[in-house]
């Protein structure tokens, strides 16, 4: 690594795609070449996050990646778990991933959360890749173990190939129709202009050589400005979870996108009501290469530093909410850092008004998602929180004077117990789904139906 590449951070790569499409098969496929490389010490695997050093990546990659054409440090992989709603990973009134790989089953094309993912690449304008995962599954298909993509591609029989071509072409029509120009990921000269798609599979490896090399390039060329941080400035971060860890009580699963955070520090957290000031008790890892969402033995360590993934222990994070800002104060004023953490939790609130429905979401990030496909289909909100629908949600929604806006839309939350006897009771209808623009068109078929 040359002393460029200490002050420049690793670039965050989100993972995307419809459930089942290969998102964690992708990712195991790059941490388990490694790690059969022999080289398990040089992956961290992260909450939710897996850091992979540029040596690896150019072992993997082969002559597609050679270390000494880069001066970026790796890639920090970020997974988005099907139940888990991506815009969550939101930074500073962007994405906190600086590109992503959308992960697409060559087969089954583009599925709902597919479109969804599209909607927030496009509006957050993240550069990315399209994995067209599965090629392994072509009738026919001869597979050729971790090459990159070309030679095996040329090397299978045509009626395989044309298979697989026909497959490719739907899919690329697919992003052309939402105004994406894309191509075979090897006939594409300006990736700033074009969508590169890499014919891939998890399975095989087959492909995965080619998706790291276009990463690297796609960060080289586009996020190097972006890149060049104060590695050593006060941490900055994103909520991806808050949960409980055994023997230390609520812990927020963080990936710090800036600066560093140590033990000790005292941080400002984004929460439901006012933002939290708290001390740091402990950072915590898990150890390399360790299931992240089965993991149960941390290891402590004394700080982290961008970008990566890490779970804070700390007191009173009860409150704390997914998607919403860490800041480490160090030698700033702390009213200052809790005034900078406000201004950024209300450039997220959503407009709302006097008259309309009730919107419960699990992050802000998913919230704010809601708000804006809300505003596009015309449908006012009253009123819009993160969290499970309690009976309050209950009573706020049967205050609406229209009958169709005595509603509440939740995505990817539960109902509280208490709050389903009121439904029963309250002339309150509930719209819940896990994919945004069905809970509209759900609520907007209500909508229909009662005009009638
Ligand atoms: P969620 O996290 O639930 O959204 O799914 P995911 O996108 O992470 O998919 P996952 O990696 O769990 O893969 C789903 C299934 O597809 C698993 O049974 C994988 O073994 C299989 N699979 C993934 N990639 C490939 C591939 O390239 N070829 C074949 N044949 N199967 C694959
Ligand atoms: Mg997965």
């Amino acid at each position: 690594m040359s002393d460029q590449a200490h002050s420049l951070r690793t670039p965050i790569v989100a993972v995307l795609g419809h459930v089942d499409h290969g998102k964690t098969s992708l990712l195991d496929k790059i941490r388990g070449s490694a790690v059969s490389d022999g080289e398990a010490g040089a992956i961290t695997q992260h909450i939710g996050a897996t850091a992979v050093p540029l040596d690896t990546i150019s072992e993997m990659a082969g002559s597609l990646v050679q270390p000494s054409d880069f001066d970026l440090p790796g890639l920090l992989f970020i997974d988005t778990p099907g139940h888990h709603s991506f815009s969550t990973l939101r930074a500073r009134g962007g994405a906190l991933a600086d590109i992503a790989i959308l992960v697409v089953d060559v087969n089954d094309g583009f599925q709902p959360q597919t479109e969804e993912a599209i909607d927030i690449l496009q509006r957050t304008g993240t550069p990315f890749v399209v994995a067209a995962n599965k090629v392994d599954t072509t009738p026919g298909w001869n597979p050729v173990e971790d090459s990159p993509i070309k030679p095996s591609y040329d090397g299978q029989s045509d009626a395989a190939r044309s298979r697989l071509d026909e497959n490719l072409y739907e899919l690329i029509g697919q992003l052309s129709d939402r105004d994406f120009s894309a191509d075979f990921y090897w006939r594409v000269q300006n990736f700033r202009n074009n969508i590169g798609v890499v014919p891939c599979s998890a399975l095989t490896g087959e492909g995965v050589p080619d998706i790291l090399a276009v990463l690297m390039g796609l960060s080289q060329r586009f996020m190097k400005a972006e890149m060049e941080i104060d590695v050593e400035g006060p941490g900055e971060g994103t909520v991806l979870e808050v949960k409980d860890q055994q023997g230390f009580g609520a812990t927020l699963d963080v990936v710090v996108y800036d600066g560093i955070i140590r033990e000790g520090d005292t941080i400002v957290v984004g929460a439901s009501n006012e933002p939290i000031v708290t001390e740091v008790r402990a950072l915590l890892q898990p150890r390399p290469n360790a299931e992240i969402r089965v993991e149960k033995q941390f290891e402590q360590v004394d700080s982290v530093g961008a970008a990566a993934g890490v779970k804070i222990a700390a007191p009173d994070l009860d409150n704390a909410i997914a998607g919403a800002p860490v800041r480490v104060v160090r030698d700033r004023p702390e009213e200052d850092v809790v005034e900078e953490v406000k201004a950024e939790l209300a450039e997220i609130e959503v407009g709302t008004e006097e008259e309309g429905v009730v919107v419960k979401a699990d992050t802000l990030g998913s919230l704010e998602a809601m708000a804006n496909a809300l505003q596009e289909a015309e449908i006012p909100i009253l009123r819009a929180e993160v969290g499970d629908i309690a009976p309050r949600d209950v009573a706020v929604a049967g205050t609406a004077r229209e009958a169709e806006n005595k509603a509440i839309l939740g995505f990817n939350v539960d109902v509280l117990p208490n709050a389903e006897r009121e439904l029963e009771q309250a002339e309150v209808r509930l719209f819940s789904d896990d994919v945004i623009y069905q809970l509209v068109e759900e609520y907007d078929e209500y909508v229909e139906e009662m005009k009638r």
